[in-house]
């Protein structure tokens, strides 16, 4: 889609009935989640032909489902049995070995949606429609990119590619399809999905929130549109000061000091962005000299980001330059659902979606993906969560920004609040999120 969906409404200001007006959701679940591309699974949850995985939006339930060895080999299809519509698989993963059957009356669908047998089919001798091709499970869209293999409802829609736009040429560098998780966590939040987007999908937050461990005071995450998606970059008005491992707060000596340090309160915090290879490559870092200039630094560290990757079988990704790297920023949010932050290391990506029909519950999931050597990949299962409450102790970083969540998801319904007075300059991606949201959601 092109920017002309953008309209000229203030960059600074989204009236509160964007956040509480029920029409909204109504539309949200109506006329939004039909038809956008959504993350449904990643391709190597499709490790071998037969496996699926269930992905539910709103009414719906969706399998994703390996159809044969080549990676197109994917569809997608209702989970709905096309006799009296009983949910087909109630598992959220697993393999379909032979047929898909409904253990309800036994009609069985083939792996690809179609048509396997009805049970007494003579029963419907001279009814119409009993055959192949009206029984087949209705089949949804499906696109691969970025190691995800997305779905899309509407029939009509634009192709995958076209729909991100601009977003793979910035991402692709990273090689998000060679990632793996090395955890994936869900929370079950109740809190609406929205809230969660837009804490995410700017840095204006980050000196006021996250301020254990680095002091973000003089960074700026200046945002961009694109489209229907949205970035932002970070870039430092001044040097900012870390805690050192002594609990002091200190200003680091030099660049590699200042790298080291954000990169190590990540590993510490988060678990996601800087991982152990790139960790090993910081610490080697802090072994220049204090008066080695930046750019000397920053090609140093790639040198040993590439090494330390090549040291665990890993092939660092060559179109990884720093030039790349510098243009891809620090976090996207891919319209409506997904926000991605890539890094060196990996990624750390989130995917959100209403929790049925409740405008104030939303499943979030959230994956740290690294490189790893073919075949050394962590064996990943997917721990959920109810509640915010029962996150504690899993991730220091984001419970900084889960402890804003449902104070803003209140706020927000105040009779006291006027509307968001957004950044114009470090909240664009929020701005620009509802305007794609209208272009949507409006009748
Ligand atoms: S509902 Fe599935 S076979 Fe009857
Ligand atoms: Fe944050």
């Amino acid at each position: 889609m092109s920017d002309a969906h953008i309209d000229s409404a203030r960059p600074d200001f989204l009236p509160a009935a964007d956040y509480r007006d029920p029409a909204r959701h109504r539309a949200e679940l109506d006329r939004l989640w039909p038809r956008v591309w959504q993350m449904a699974c990643r391709e190597s949850d499709l490790a071998h032909v037969g496996a699926f995985v269930r992905y539910d939006i709103v009414d719906d339930s969706i399998l994703v489902v390996k159809t044969g060895d080549g990676a197109d080999d994917v569809v997608a299809y209702y989970n709905v049995c096309q006799h009296r519509g009983r949910r087909l698989k109630e598992d959220w993963s697993g393999t379909i070995s032979t047929t898909l059957a409904c253990r309800f009356h036994g009609w069985q669908w083939h792996i690809n949606g179609d048509l396997h047998s009805v049970y007494v089919p003579e029963d419907w001798d001279g009814c119409p429609e009993m055959d192949s091709a009206s029984l087949g499970l209705p089949k949804v869209k499906v696109g691969r990119w970025g190691g995800w293999v997305w779905i899309n409802q509407d029939p009509d829609c634009e192709p995958l590619a076209d729909y991100l736009g601009s977003v793979p040429q910035f991402l692709d560098p990273f090689e998000p399809e060679n990632m793996r998780p090395l955890w994936w966590k869900t929370i079950i939040a109740p809190v609406n999905w929205k809230i969660v987007i837009e804490a995410f999908n700017e840095g204006y937050h980050s000196w006021a929130t996250h301020a254990s461990g680095v002091n973000y005071r003089n960074s700026r995450s200046p945002g961009i549109a694109h489209g229907l998606h949205s970035m932002f970059y970070s870039e430092s008005v001044g040097p900012g000061e870390f805690k050192d491992p002594l609990g002091k707060w200190r200003l680091p000596k030099s660049t590699q000091e200042y790298i080291w340090a954000n990169n190590n309160h990540l590993f510490n915090t988060l678990g996601a962005l800087a991982l152990e290879p790139g960790m090993a490559a910081n610490n080697r870092l802090l072994e220049l000299p204090a008066d080695t200039p930046s750019g000397e630094v920053v090609a140093t560290m790639f040198r040993f980001y590439a090494e330390e990757f090549e040291k665990r079988g890993v092939t660092f990704p060559p179109n990884l330059t720093i030039e790349n790297w510098a243009k891809a920023g620090t976090d996207w949010h891919i319209f409506p659902h997904s926000i991605c932050l890539p890094s060196l290391d990996g990624a750390l990506w989130y995917r959100l979606r209403p929790n049925g029909h409740d405008p104030d519950s939303c499943i979030f999931d959230i994956w740290s993906l690294g490189r790893f050597k073919p075949g050394a990949e962590p064996k990943v299962v997917n721990d959920i969560y109810e509640g915010f409450d029962a996150f504690r102790g899993q991730c220091a970083f984001l419970e900084e920004d889960f402890a804003n969540m449902e104070a803003v998801h209140q706020g927000v319904k105040s009779r006291g609040f006027r509307g968001a007075r957004t950044n114009p300059r470090q909240e664009v991606p929020v701005i620009n999120f509802h305007r794609a949201l209208a272009e949507f959601t409006r009748s």
